[in-house]
Order: C-alpha cells, then structure tokens, then sequence
C-alpha cells in the first residue's frame, strides 16, 4: 500500500473511519493540545478528554477527590467551577502533579473523539514538533488532522501541519502520497519561514512565530479575550520532547 500523508484543516474533512488503520496527529495548537501536553510534563498522569461540560463533571465525580482536576474552557474562558482554564502554563506541577486532569474543550476534545478510530492517535503541537516527528517517521499512514475554531480553519493548527508535512518530507520517504490539503499546508509554513525561505532555513524563533500565530482564527481570539500570553508560550518550539497518546481503551491521553 502506498504509504499516505494527509492533512485536514478541519475535523469534518475527513470521515472517521477513513482514519482506521492509520497514526493520527491531533493538532489544536491555540492552545488544547498545547494544554495536554503541559499538563502530562507537569506530572498529570492522565488527560481525560471529554465532550461537554456537564460530561466532564460526571466523570470527575466518579474519581476520587482530590486526585483529579477539571480542566477547559468553553468561549476560551475558564468553565465555572471549574479548577483550570485552558492557558497551558496554568498547568503547573503545584496544581497538577499526580493527578487524572479531566478536560473539555470547544474544538480540541471534539478532534480526539473524531480520531477515535485511528490505531494511534497523538497529541501534537509547536512546543513538541520534533517528537512527534520522530514518531512519525516510522508510520505509513498518517493523517494531521486540525481542530479548527468553531468550525472554521486555523491557520496556528495549519502551520504546524505544514511544519509536519514538510520535514517529514525532507527527513523521511519523500514518496509519501499527499493530499491537496497537506500541499497547501506546507506552502502556508514555508512562506512563513525567516527569509532566506531555503528549507533548511533556521526555524522561527518563538517571538517570530508568535507573531504568526497571532494572525489566525484561534490567535485573534485569546488576543480578544486577554489571553497574548498563551500565543507566545504555544510557539515554544521543542521546549518539549514527549508525545502524548491515547490509551488503547481510548479513553484517555497519557506519556508512553
Ligand atoms: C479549543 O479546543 O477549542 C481551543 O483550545 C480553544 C481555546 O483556545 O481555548
């Protein structure tokens, strides 16, 4: 079978059961996946992705008190009664550490469910590319599918697909099969590239790209509701090196 590399800007781009088979990467890098991710490094033990709110509060009743934090937002803003928001450096060992992080979020739980039927499904976003490439590597079938923001494509979620498309393109099997939405994926980050745009030109430097991830749907939102600081500390590249995974019960997200 011809190995594939695909990208969706949106959830709805692609039926769940197209992604059978195959290594998803769900991206929501303003700022749900950004999130998980922070929350795992600070010692969460495991990210509980959930729909709705009211879902959410079921199953953190269910575990134990005080092993667990309800996380999220909904409109970007932290759910009432809620421990956390969605600003991924909330997500400190202090707050953290140890405990099952039960988590809804308006677009990027949605995009974990839609992948639900993936063999495996990871979570990936600027601050840990180079891992999740890595893994990627090693995968025939991959697919990059975008959370979006309600419902409309975004470009921090593209970026980082054509972030993806391009090195694996570079670093891997340059004969992977693409579809015209990884195409366009990779232009849209090359152009974004520090000029001189040579591929191998030096990677964005986080203020560069923050400035990039400002200009798209999910950026002019935090920017709206106060919340610049989240951009920056998504556009850490590589600040870390772990690439979350659903379980197999797929039920919840966790470090390998
Ligand atoms: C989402 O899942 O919709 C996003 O994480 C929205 C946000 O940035 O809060």
């Amino acid at each position: 079978m011809a190995h594939v590399l695909n990208a969706y800007a949106l959830p709805e781009s692609v039926r769940p059961d197209e992604l059978a088979g195959g290594t998803v990467v769900v991206i929501d890098v303003l700022r749900a996946s950004t999130t998980i991710v922070h929350a795992l490094e600070a010692g969460a033990t495991e990210v509980i992705p959930c729909q709705e709110v009211d879902e959410a509060r079921a199953v953190a009743a269910r575990l134990p008190r005080g092993g667990v934090i309800l996380g999220g937002e909904r409109r970007g803003l932290p759910i009432q009664g809620f421990d956390l928001g969605n600003s991924p450096e909330e997500y400190l060992p202090s707050r953290v550490a140890g405990k099952t992080v039960v988590f809804t979020t308006t677009n990027g739980t949605r995009a974990i469910f839609h992948a639900r039927q993936a063999q495996r499904v990871l979570i990936g976003a600027f601050i840990n590319a180079s891992a999740v490439l890595d893994q990627l590597l090693r995968q025939e079938q991959i697919h990059l599918l975008c959370a979006g923001t309600r419902g409309q494509p975004s470009r921090d979620d593209v970026l980082l697909a054509g972030m993806l498309v391009d090195r694996i393109l570079r670093q891997g099997d340059p004969s992977y099969q693409q579809n015209a939405q990884a195409v366009a994926a990779r232009e849209a980050w090359l152009r974004c590239l520090p000029l001189p745009r040579a591929p191998e030109a030096e990677l964005p430097q986080p203020q560069q790209l923050a400035e990039q991830l400002r200009d798209s749907a999910g950026g002019r939102n935090l920017i709206a509701i106060g919340l610049d600081d989240d951009i920056l500390a998504a556009a850490q590249i590589d600040r870390f090196r772990s690439v979350p995974e659903m379980d197999p019960e797929r039920d919840r997200i966790r470090l390998p």
